[in-house]
């Protein structure tokens, strides 16, 4: 099989990784890449939002499967664009993507189908939204409707800080993805992330994870795209587990299958874990970043052939079968990020750190420029590790960190501590 996968980042970098093992796979090229993909496949520079020079690329190497990572090409249609020149693709149609790319879309389709999701309304002017804030009263979540990179939603404690994120939202904060702005009640409880493959009628669960998303220790800071992550999340019990199935993804599926716009690919459920059950916080349509790294770790089995079963509507006989031991990463990224940051810093020990038991290396934002890898962007280094505990995987983890000599990046250094604590506890 020659397959081509989209994306550039760590996720990439991991799903890269566990494309070449398969014992299916003839030829993989990643679009653009980076440094630490191009260990395990030919990076080629295609511009990704280019759909013809794609689908020019994929004929011209007779392409079998082309899997997407991030959100932004599957919400411009590349998987339409795709399958209307006969090339197949893993992810969801534009329609589908609606999950991702419109959070009023998903808050509807919640609605319409009884779906646990925190109360809600859309609203496309300010003054309507600051009465329904004065109504419902503090705290309250304000959201961007459209893609805002992760960065969309405001969650405000007080009135004030409410009615100051729809005006920001309004004129333009997030620029057009702020055009409809979503006040929802605030949910108490435990966040968790959960994976399924989807192929359009049928889903297999996948592993469960937690990110952390502020960008300094103790959950402080702004929020990024997520600076660590570990799996399994241990708030995800087998009951959670099959409530989710039951009570969020498989209706969604049923939901998306009615309206014409079946989904296929990743359904990742965002969940807050409340004392009524899981309730649904929001969809991606794709792997999460850096939740991806830990699951690809813990993946057993040959992840290609379930990729064409989800293409082909086949999932219903398939399952697949994952380590035990959890899996732990820490992100390391440029000094400044969320925000403003350097590029081109050098990173050196990358071998050094990889020879610590148990520790994979994954590159997001890296190059590679005359032999040195370099910093090329916001999140750069995604260092994984397995053990036998998440407390082992942490220690692992952070061991190789301080063998990578980079005094440009940082990391927090508490990824995993509410696990860590659990098993303190027994
Ligand atoms: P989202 O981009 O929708 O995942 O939201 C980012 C973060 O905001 C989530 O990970 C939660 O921590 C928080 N959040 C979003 N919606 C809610 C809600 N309704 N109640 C409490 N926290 C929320
Ligand atoms: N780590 C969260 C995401 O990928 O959206």
């Amino acid at each position: 099989m020659n397959i081509l996968l989209l994306g550039s980042g760590g996720r990439e970098h991991a799903l890269a990784w566990k494309i070449a093992d398969s014992v299916l796979l003839t030829k993989l090229w990643c679009a653009p890449g980076n440094a630490g993909i191009a260990r395990v496949a030919e990076c080629v520079a295609l511009d990704v939002a280019d759909h013809a020079a794609v689908i020019a690329f994929c004929k011209a190497n007779k392409v079998d499967l082309v899997v997407v990572g991030p959100e932004a090409p599957l919400a411009a249609g590349i998987v339409d664009d795709l399958a209307a020149a006969g090339i197949k693709a893993f992810g969801p149609s534009k329609a589908a993507a609606q999950l991702e790319s419109s959070k009023g879309f998903t808050k509807d389709l919640c609605r319409d189908n009884d779906i646990p999701t925190a109360a809600y309304e859309r609203f496309g002017d300010a003054a309507a939204a600051k009465a329904y804030i004065a109504a419902n009263g503090a705290p309250i979540v304000i959201k961007a409707d459209g893609l805002a990179a992760g960065k969309g939603v405001v969650v405000a404690m007080t009135i004030e800080d409410a009615n100051a994120a729809v005006d920001m939202m309004f004129e333009g904060g997030f620029g057009a993805a702020g055009a409809q702005v979503v006040v929802e009640e605030f949910m108490r409880g435990e966040e968790a992330s959960f994976f399924a493959l989807c192929d359009g009628e049928h889903a297999l669960a996948l592993a469960t994870a937690q990110d952390h998303k502020r960008a300094f220790d103790g959950d402080k800071g702004p929020n990024t795209g997520g600076m660590g992550a570990y799996s399994p999340a241990p708030v995800m019990t087998d009951e959670m587990c099959r409530r989710t199935m039951d009570e969020i993804i498989l209706p969604t599926l049923r939901a998306m299958r009615a309206k014409g716009a079946a989904f296929k690919g990743v359904l990742f459920a965002g969940l807050m874990i409340t004392d009524d059950g899981p309730k649904l916080i929001e969809y991606n349509v794709r792997f999460g970043d850096p939740e991806c790294q830990v699951l690809m770790l813990r993946m057993m089995g040959d992840i290609v052939p379930a990729l064409f079963a989800a293409c082909d509507g086949q999932l219903n006989h398939f399952s697949l079968r994952w380590f035990p031991d959890p899996a732990l990463t820490v992100v390391m990224a440029a000094k400044g990020y969320p925000g403003d940051y350097a590029k081109g810093t050098p990173i050196e020990g990358l071998d050094t750190a990889a020879e610590v038991e148990g520790v994979q290396i994954f590159q997001a934002g890296t190059r590679e420029e005359g032999g040195r890898i370099l910093a090329n962007g916001g999140r750069v280094l995604n260092v994984c590790a397995s053990g036998k505990t998440v407390a082992e995987a942490q220690a692992r983890a952070y061991e190789a960190v301080d063998r990578i000599k980079w005094p440009d990046g940082f990391c927090r250094r508490d990824i995993g501590f509410r696990a860590v604590k659990r098993e303190s506890r027994g």
